[in-house]
C-alpha cells in the first residue's frame, strides 16, 4: 500500500492502521516527515519534492490525501487489479476520478475513487479505544493557548508541524 501525503494529521493514522492489519507501507510526503513515517511504521519512504510516487511502484492500494495529479499518472502507480482512492486534494481531481477515473478503471480492470470517510461516533470510537489501549500513537507536535491560534494555524498551513497542533482551550475543571 502507498499513502500519499502520509506524515499529516490523517496519513499517520492511516500508516499506524494499515501496519497493523500487516500491509508493507510505502509513505510519501516532505523531507521534514519521513523520519516520522518511519517511527509510525512506514517500511519505505518517499519525499515528494524527489520522486515521484506514480513511478516507483506498482502499488496494490494507494490512499491519497493531497490528490492533484490526472487520472493517467494514478493509473501508471497501479499494479493489475489494484486501487486508488483519494481522500483528500482538488475539486478538479474529484472531478476527474469520478468521470474519466470511473472509465479507466473499467478499462484497464484497476479501481479509481474516492473515499468518503463517514463520520460519528459509530466509526470513530473503534479508533479512540485502540489510542486508549496504546495501539494507536497520535503524535503532538505542540500545545498552544487559545491567545495563540494565529500562530498554531500558521504552523499547521506553513507545513512545518510534525504532529497535531493542539489548542488547550481552558484548564481541566477541577473536582
Ligand atoms: N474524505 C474524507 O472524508 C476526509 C477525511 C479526513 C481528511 N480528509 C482530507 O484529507 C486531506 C488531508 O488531511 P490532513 O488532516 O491529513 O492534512 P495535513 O495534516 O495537512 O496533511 C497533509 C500532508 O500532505 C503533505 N503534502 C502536501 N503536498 C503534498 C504532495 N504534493 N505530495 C505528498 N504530500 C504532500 C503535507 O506536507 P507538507 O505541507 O510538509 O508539504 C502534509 O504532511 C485534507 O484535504 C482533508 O480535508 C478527507
Amino acid at each position: 500500500m502507498l499513502i500519499n501525503g502520509a506524515g499529516g494529521g490523517a496519513g499517520s493514522f492511516a500508516i499506524q492502521l494499515a501496519k497493523a492489519a500487516g500491509l508493507h507501507v510505502t509513505a510519501v510526503d516532505s523531507a521534514a516527515k519521513l523520519d516520522v513515517m518511519r517511527g509510525l511504521g512506514a517500511d519505505e519512504v518517499i519525499d515528494y519534492r524527489v520522486q515521484d510516487f506514480t513511478r516507483t511502484g506498482p502499488y496494490d492500494l494507494v490512499v491519497d490525501l493531497v490528490a492533484s495529479r490526472s487520472v493517467f499518472a494514478y493509473r501508471r502507480a497501479l499494479a493489475p487489479r489494484g486501487r486508488y482512492f483519494m481522500v483528500g486534494g482538488t475539486t478538479r481531481t474529484i472531478l476527474r476520478l469520478l468521470t474519466l477515473g470511473t472509465l479507466v478503471g473499467l478499462l484497464t480492470r484497476t479501481r479509481l475513487g474516492i473515499l468518503v470517510v463517514r463520520q460519528g461516533p459509530a466509526h470513530f470510537v473503534p479508533l479512540a479505544d485502540r489510542i486508549v489501549a496504546g495501539d494507536v500513537t497520535v503524535r503532538v507536535d505542540s500545545i498552544h493557548p487559545l491567545e495563540a491560534v494565529p500562530e498554531a494555524l500558521a504552523r499547521h498551513g506553513e507545513g512545518r508541524a510534525l504532529g497535531k497542533v493542539v489548542i488547550a482551550v481552558a484548564d481541566e475543571p477541577q473536582s
